[in-house]
C-alpha cells in the first residue's frame, strides 16, 4: 500500500491524512476483494524498515493501528472478515499487542474473507523465523537437507496458499522484502495509482491484466495447453 505520503503532500496535508485515507482504503478494497470471491487479501502495512522514519510519523501510524483495530473490527466482523496480523509483533506497544490477538480471535471462525495485515513484516524476517522454530521443535533436523514441505508450516503465512496475484501502488517497482517465499511465481503488478487512489476500477484493472497472463510454472505453453485440451 504505497503512496499515502504523495497523496497527502498533492493536497498540502500532513502526510498522516494520506494514512487515514489510506486506511479507509483498506476497508472499500476489502469489500471489492469480497465481492469478486478473493478468498486472501494480504496488505503490508509496515515493514520492519519503516521504523526509520521520523519518529513523529511512526508514532501517528501506530496510534492509527490502534484506532483502526478499536473501530474497524466489528465492521470486519459483520462482514465475515477473518483478520491474521503477520510481523514480528515484539516491537509493539503490548497493549496494541493484546488489541491484535482479541482481533484476531473475534474474527477467527469468519469464513468470509480472510484479511492479513502485514507489520512490522519483512520477508527475509519470516524465512528466518521459520528456519529458527523448525530447528527448535526439530533438532534432530540440523545439519540435514531440509524440504519446503518441512518449512511450510513454520512460515507465518502457512495458512494461506501463495499469491496468484500481487499489486505494488505509487508507482515503485520492487518487492521492498514482502513475502519473499511465497511471492516465487506469483504475478507481479504495478501500478502508478497512489494506495488512497487505489478504489475498485482499479482493482479491476489489475484483475484484467491478471487474467490476461499464462502462468507457466517453468512449464512450456504447449505443455499447458495439452493439459487444457
Ligand atoms: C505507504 O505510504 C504507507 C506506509 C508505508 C506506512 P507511504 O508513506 O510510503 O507514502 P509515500 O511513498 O511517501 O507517498
Ligand atoms: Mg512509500
Amino acid at each position: 500500500m504505497d503512496g499515502n505520503g504523495r497523496w497527502a503532500k498533492k493536497r498540502l496535508m500532513p502526510r498522516i491524512a494520506g494514512h487515514k485515507r489510506g486506511v479507509e482504503m483498506i476497508r472499500e478494497m476489502s469489500r471489492a476483494c469480497a465481492r469478486r470471491g478473493v478468498e486472501y487479501l494480504t496488505l503490508f502495512a509496515f515493514s520492519s524498515e519503516n521504523w526509520r522514519r521520523p519518529e513523529e510519523e511512526v508514532s501517528l501510524l501506530m496510534d492509527l493501528f490502534r484506532y483502526a483495530l478499536q473501530h474497524e473490527v466489528r465492521n470486519l466482523h459483520e462482514s465475515r472478515v477473518r483478520l491474521k496480523v503477520i510481523g514480528d509483533l515484539s516491537r509493539f506497544d503490548p497493549q496494541l499487542v493484546q488489541l491484535i490477538q482479541y482481533s484476531e480471535q473475534m474474527t477467527a471462525g469468519n469464513t468470509g474473507l480472510t484479511l492479513t495485515v502485514a507489520a512490522n513484516y519483512g520477508g527475509r524476517w519470516d524465512v528466518l523465523q521459520a528456519v529458527a522454530r523448525l530447528l527448535a521443535q526439530r533438532p534432530e533436523l540440523a545439519g540435514q537437507p531440509l524440504s519446503e514441505e518441512m518449512l511450510a508450516p513454520y512460515l507465518t503465512m502457512h495458512y494461506a496458499p501463495e499469491p496468484d496475484l500481487f499489486i505494488r501502488t505509487g508507482g515503485e517497482q520492487r518487492v521492498s522484502n514482502f513475502l519473499l517465499w511465497q511471492l516465487a511465481y506469483s504475478e507481479l503488478y504495478f501500478t502508478p495509482t497512489l494506495w488512497p487512489d487505489f478504489n475498485e476500477a482499479a482493482l479491476e484493472l489489475a484483475i484484467t491484466s491478471y487474467q490476461q497472463r499464462e502462468r507457466r510454472f517453468g512449464r512450456t505453453s504447449e505443455q499447458l495447453e495439452a493439459c487444457k485440451g
